[in-house]
């Protein structure tokens, strides 16, 4: 499913500091975006607000899949917007178990449920270890079932936090799979990096944090100030 997010006059203060105010954004339908931005100028806040978890101080974010929950209760998170967390909350339990969550109330047979978590085990790589508690994990393998986890969901939009950060090789790989099989379904990504890697050169827009407001542009001037910044950066830069 694809579905367009937008906002106005979004603002978030903390105390008496204006963290950033955006008089509009809009996001999808079919969007990757990489969000730039200095550490601290607000990109996990911005992405906790567009995912509904986080209540921006003023301001209004429209998705049309919103339901009654979402309205009464603006904290409780926004059905078909995930938000993927740098170091994800995985609960006491299996692999297979933690992927299955995701998909505990969808209306289909267990035997269906079943096929779907060992798909998206397959696809990051770790069906052998769906029996394994979450506790023997590495740091990129945690990544990866949080990631299955928001796969099978098939969200319209995945907000993806320094996903990359510390990540190895393989566990980049497989999330650069899933989150094109996600653009391919016409969901839309959103990811924030330190640095231009696997995941942001999906991306075909930047927003950049800056002065307190979010600013837009398209992927050509990522290229540009990567030159800029950095003279030997024109050969990963395509
Ligand atoms: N609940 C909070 N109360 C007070 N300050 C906060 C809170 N959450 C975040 N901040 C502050 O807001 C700023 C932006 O945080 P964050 O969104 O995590 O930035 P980024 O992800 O761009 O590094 C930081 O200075 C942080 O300390
Ligand atoms: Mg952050």
């Amino acid at each position: 499913m694809t579905i367009k997010l937008t906002a106005q006059q979004v603002s978030m203060r903390f105390k008496d500091r204006v963290l950033f105010h955006i008089p509009d954004l809009s996001i999808g339908p079919n969007d990757a975006i990489y969000l730039r931005g200095d550490n601290g100028v607000g990109k996990t806040t911005l992405l906790k607000i567009l995912s509904g978890l986080l209540k921006p101080t003023t301001g209004r974010v429209n998705a049309p899949n919103d339901n009654i929950i979402q309205r009464l209760f603006p904290r409780s998170g926004r059905r078909d917007v995930v938000y993927l967390h740098q170091s994800p909350y995985l609960f006491d339990g299996t692999v297979y178990e933690n992927v299955a969550y995701g998909i505990r109330f969808q209306k289909m047979s267990a035997q269906d449920k079943r096929a779907k978590v060992i798909t998206a085990l397959r696809r990051v790589g770790l069906e052998t270890l769906a029996d394994e508690h979450i506790s023997v994990l590495s740091g990129g393998e945690k990544q990866r079932v949080a990631m299955a986890r928001a796969w099978i969901l098939t969200p319209s939009i995945l907000l993806m936090d320094e996903p990359s950060a510390s990540l190895d090789q393989e566990s980049i790989d497989r999330l650069v799979t899933l989150a094109k099989d996600l653009l391919q379904k016409g969901s839309s990504i959103v990811v924030t990096s330190h640095q231009k890697n696997a995941l942001t050169d999906l991306c075909r827009k930047q927003w950049w944090i800056k002065d307190s407001t979010l600013i837009e542009s398209p992927l050509l001037q990522i290229i540009t100030e990567e030159k800029q910044e950095n003279p030997y950066a024109k050969s990963n830069a395509n």
